[in-house]
């Protein structure tokens, strides 16, 4: 369903019942909003699933935000989309009377999601960030007690420096939340490793 609760194009799966939060699934660079579908019923089979396609468009590629190059976020856009985003996402809620979701983003969605933790705290329930990094270069001090996050690094990617994404982890903890962290022997793209990880810590919520 193509819908505008919010004028952001987005999927909505309603959910079958199962003890499953609601994902909200984020897609990297080039993605859209169909893309993380299969690994969402994956690692939370019966969830409800909704899923927004980005409002950036580089060279005709979605994304969630701008960016001055690879790595280099445009950040007053970066806070904008963010809070887009947020009103995307209450709006959905009250629309398709759902929980507060868990986030499930990749790459370029991934970084979109832990900027939704830092600026919007309480909004995820929690948050499985796959290749992310850190998306502020000062990032806001809140609180994220209660909040869950597993955050997947590849120790090869070319994109996420090791010690990006460990400063990531640190960030989050310091605020509060409860974060699984771990590096595995990969690139930025994903695995199987990521869908049985991924799967395990969803069950676990
Ligand atoms: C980003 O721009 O969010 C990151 O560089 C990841 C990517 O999309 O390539």
């Amino acid at each position: 369903m193509s819908d505008t609760a919010t004028d952001i194009i987005h999927v909505f799966e309603p959910g079958t019942g199962s003890a499953h939060q609601p994902l909200l699934l984020l897609h990297g660079t080039g993605g859209d909003e169909r893309d993380l579908l299969p690994l969402g019923r994956l690692v939370a089979p019966g969830a409800a699933l909704l899923s927004p396609r980005g409002t950036v468009l580089e060279n005709g590629m979605p994304r969630f935000f701008r960016r001055h190059a690879e790595g280099v976020f445009d950040e007053d856009d970066l806070r904008r989309r963010t809070d887009d985003l947020a009103a995307f996402i209450r709006d959905a809620q009250a629309r398709y009377r759902l929980a507060a979701p868990v986030a499930l983003g990749f790459s370029n969605g991934a970084n979109i999601a832990a900027s939704l933790l830092l600026r919007h705290p309480g909004l995820l329930r929690g948050a499985a960030l796959l290749r992310a990094m850190v998306p502020y270069r000062e990032p806001p001090v809140v609180g994220l007690g209660g909040t869950e996050v597993l955050l997947l690094s590849g120790v090869n990617d070319p994109i996420v420096p090791a010690a990006n994404s460990a400063r990531l982890a640190a960030i989050l903890r310091e605020a509060g939340a409860s974060v699984q962290h771990q590096e595995l022997p990969l690139g930025h793209g994903l695995s199987q490793m990521d869908v049985a990880l991924t799967r395990d810590w969803v069950a676990k919520l």
